[in-house]
């Protein structure tokens, strides 16, 4: 009976098929919306142009900068761009990773681009190359609307960034203006990325028809390929151009009202970016564990677990961590790992109640997966109606720590893509390195495009 209780609580996670086939439909159309001039402004999902092409100009070789801002952490990396045309050959030669402290997040746009000139400085100083101008790629992941490869505006942060003095201005000029403050060194930035778009990339050159990249880590994103001519917020007919969708932003229109619950009102009402990124929300390793923890506490006030009492750290918001409910769902099945979990959050779990855990945390992560596979069901269906090919043969590139690191988010998530797509030939590929590998590339590219216009 005690169970039969608890699955009731948990039962709202799921969702049917045909829920999720509406899900998906609604994705779909939005992101129609979000393509057409006279429905942009209104429509939830940005389909920002990236002004990356599908027609390749052969690329520069040589040495390239990367730096990655808007996962976990910030990395420089230093990437030689080889001979080897024919694949774009690559090899990553230095790399660093910086954390990214809290008051650079959320103190001014200054004092965050100051801190990553700091970052670069002294990356540079570490391998001896202060004295080198290098182009560098910029992967900077959060809406930009773009003017062209190397100039955008940031429309709004997510993930919890909130540097006052970004939204609204150009960001490779941001770092441009950092760069020179310092003065102890000099780059040339010659692109900017989002990290669907550079995990996209880095697979094209192993995978030829790699035409999507999508990231489940902190936040949830994809990109894909689509044809000029729908582009319609660009000018120009031929060839292909990569969109960058920020379907994070699915939900802002009330989209996904009834599939919401009072675990996702919370999760929203106490985030830096209220009523905005809904369905990155329900899905992202930002608020996964939080939201396991919004659970829990419904079950300690239904005085279904832990004896109906929670412990201070528990009833301490963000306490659980992401990782905890991968950690949890990786449990073999004699429950240490998560009982010594729950202790660490100041617990003394029953057997029971270490499976009434997993319960929640398996209902919370199945339920991410599934509205992902939803989304990204959707950007699929949407480019075979564009390509109006019988089978359409596709491969994803994917990164993200949520992705990579949970047991079963994969397949699940698999499972309801294929399920989705029929008609489709889906190949699903994980990115190495994505973004510092991608950046590069594509400034590459667009060093070669520049040297062509001058
Ligand atoms: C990394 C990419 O591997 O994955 C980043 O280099 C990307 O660009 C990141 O943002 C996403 O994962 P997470 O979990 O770090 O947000
Ligand atoms: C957020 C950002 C988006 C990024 C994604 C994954 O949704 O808005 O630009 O791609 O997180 O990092």
């Amino acid at each position: 009976e005690h169970i039969l209780k608890v699955d009731q609580i948990l039962s709202e996670f799921r969702l049917t098929k045909e829920e999720l086939k509406e899900v998906m439909r609604r994705m779909q159309r939005e992101m129609e919306r979000g393509l057409r001039l006279e429905t942009h402004d209104q429509a939830s999902i940005k389909m920002l142009p990236t002004y990356v092409r599908s027609t390749p100009e052969g690329s520069e070789v040589g040495d390239f900068l990367s730096l990655d801002l808007g996962g976990t952490n910030l990395r420089v990396m230093l990437v030689k761009v080889g001979e080897d045309q024919e694949r774009g050959w690559k090899v990553e030669t230095k790399h660093h990773v910086y954390s990214i402290p809290e008051d650079a997040m959320t103190g001014t746009a200054k004092m965050l681009f100051d801190y990553i000139a700091e970052c670069i400085s002294d990356f540079l100083d570490k391998h001896n190359m202060k004295h080198k101008k290098l182009p560098l790629g910029f992967t900077f992941s959060f809406p930009v609307r773009h003017e062209d490869i190397d100039k955008g505006i940031l429309l709004n942060w997510t993930k919890g960034f909130k540097a006052s003095g970004a939204e609204g201005n150009n960001v490779v000029g941001l770092l441009r203006d950092a760069i020179k403050r310092r003065g102890d060194f000099e780059m040339d930035v010659v692109a900017m990325v989002n990290d669907t778009v550079a995990t996209m990339i880095s697979c094209y050159y192993e995978d030829r028809t790699c035409e999507v990249g999508m990231i489940v880590g902190t936040g949830c994103n994809a990109c894909y390929m689509e044809e000029m001519r729908t582009v319609e917020l660009v000018e120009g007919e031929d060839g292909r151009m990569c969109v960058n969708t920020e379907w994070g932003a699915f939900g802002e229109r009330g989209e996904l009202e009834e599939f919401r619950l009072e675990y996702d009102r919370i999760v929203d009402e106490t985030s830096t970016n209220s009523g905005q990124q809904l369905y990155e929300k329900i899905i992202s390793g930002k608020y996964m564990g939080e939201l396991v923890r919004l659970v829990l506490l419904k079950l300690v006030n239904e005085n279904l677990l832990f004896n109906g009492e929670a412990s201070d750290i528990l009833k301490t918001r963000g306490s659980f961590e992401t990782r905890f409910v991968s950690q949890i769902e990786s449990d073999s099945g004699d429950r240490k790992q998560i009982y010594n979990i729950l202790t660490l959050l100041g617990l003394l779990p029953s057997e029971l109640d270490c499976d009434i855990v997993r319960l929640a945390c398996e209902s919370v992560s199945t339920r991410a997966a599934h509205m992902c596979g939803a989304g990204l069901g959707g950007i699929i269906n949407h480019m075979r109606e564009q390509r109006s090919e019988e089978v359409l043969k596709i491969t994803v590139g994917v990164d993200g720590s949520v992705y990579k690191l949970h047991p079963n988010f994969q397949q699940k998530f698999h499972a309801v893509v294929r399920e989705l797509t029929p008609g489709c030939n889906i190949t699903i590929i994980q990115s190495e390195e994505g973004s510092g590998r991608g950046a590069a590339l594509i400034s590459a590219v667009a060093c070669k495009m520049a040297c062509m216009l001058s």
